[in-house]
């Protein structure tokens, strides 16, 4: 079975098929990424851009080296070092290097939806990398891979997500990609911070507190408050949001025995989450990392035609 979508921009556009062959696809990359020699001949001769308009420690990286691992030839722009400096428009840049003829443009950027502008531009496949309060659809698939791992399925867990909703790209890849396999998803924050009319992207409750949320969960997925992308202060301060809405060994305790513990990072330790819950033994958060190479071999294997992986 080929993979029919030549962009990957938000796993909304996606039928629960294709995330399913993405998340297996991925489990059988993971193979290489433990092996002496880390590197197979799948993408050589494609040439890969990532190109970043934001600031990013993880995506990037694991891009970079997603890439290499499958023998593409890959080369990394960020916005700060380019001519989006000298006031390049997207489209101008976007055409300049299309000029120089990749396979595969790799882009986060800080306007939500503006990768279907580019895709409309350009004649390469574009992958997601984030855009603004839209979707990331790399981070959804290797939190979904990451719960697979843990639970062997998607389908009947309770997944909380709490912080930002609104703001969170994170939350909305999540909700349209779990969704889709059959979880349900809880939602809290502060009041702020709910988007309203999210309950109507399908098997989602928005809870008053952050206990309703979490109690019984399988798993708990804490989120990064987005200041960045706020405008105007949403909450009282850090102290406040951490006693309501922060994760601590406590309040973990309301969720099932085994539930995991998820964030995408970075993360801002003491008010998210506390340290003992971020580097305790129910913390998944650097498997989430590890997950993240091969989730985003998966996606430029695909996009570059790939069929699926037995
Ligand atoms: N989770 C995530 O997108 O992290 P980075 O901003 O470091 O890429």
């Amino acid at each position: 079975m080929s993979f029919r979508h030549k962009h990957i921009i938000a796993l909304r556009d996606l039928s629960k098929d294709d995330i399913e062959q993405l998340l297996n696809t991925a489990e059988s990359m993971r193979d290489i990424n433990s092996r002496e020699i880390k590197k197979v001949p799948t993408l050589r001769g494609k040439t890969i851009i990532n190109l970043f308009y934001e600031s990013s420690t993880r995506t990037r990286t694991s891009f970079e080296i997603a890439g290499k691992r499958l023998s593409a030839d890959t080369v990394n722009i960020a916005s700060s070092s380019s001519s989006a400096t000298k006031g390049e428009t997207l489209a101008d840049t976007a055409l300049n290097l299309l000029a120089m003829k990749p396979d595969i443009i790799v882009m986060r950027h800080a306007v939500s939806g503006s990768h279907y502008f580019l895709a409309e531009k350009v004649n390469c496949s574009i992958i997601n990398a984030g855009d603004g309060t839209h979707e990331h659809p790399s981070q959804g698939l290797l939190d979904m891979l990451t719960i697979k791992d843990k639970f062997g399925r998607l389908d009947g867990l309770k997944v909380a997500i709490v912080g930002d909703i609104t703001h969170s790209r994170v939350a909305r890849s999540n909700i349209q990609g779990l969704t889709k396999l059959g979880s349900s998803i809880f939602l809290a924050g502060p009041p702020t911070m709910i988007p309203p009319g999210v309950e109507r992207l399908g098997n989602v409750t928005v809870c008053a507190t952050m206990k309703e949320a979490i109690q019984d969960a399988d798993v708990v997925m804490m989120l990064r408050i987005q200041q960045e992308r706020q405008g105007k202060t949403l909450m009282p301060n850090a102290r406040e949001y951490s006693r309501y809405f922060g994760l601590n060994s406590q309040n973990l305790q309301y969720a099932k025995p085994d539930a995991m513990v998820m964030h995408p990072g970075p993360i801002n330790r003491g008010v998210e989450m506390s340290s003992y819950v971020v580097d305790g033994n129910q913390s998944h958060i650097l498997k989430q990392v590890e997950n993240g190479v091969a989730v985003r071999m998966a996606m430029l294997y695909h996009v570059c035609g790939g069929t699926a992986v037995e």
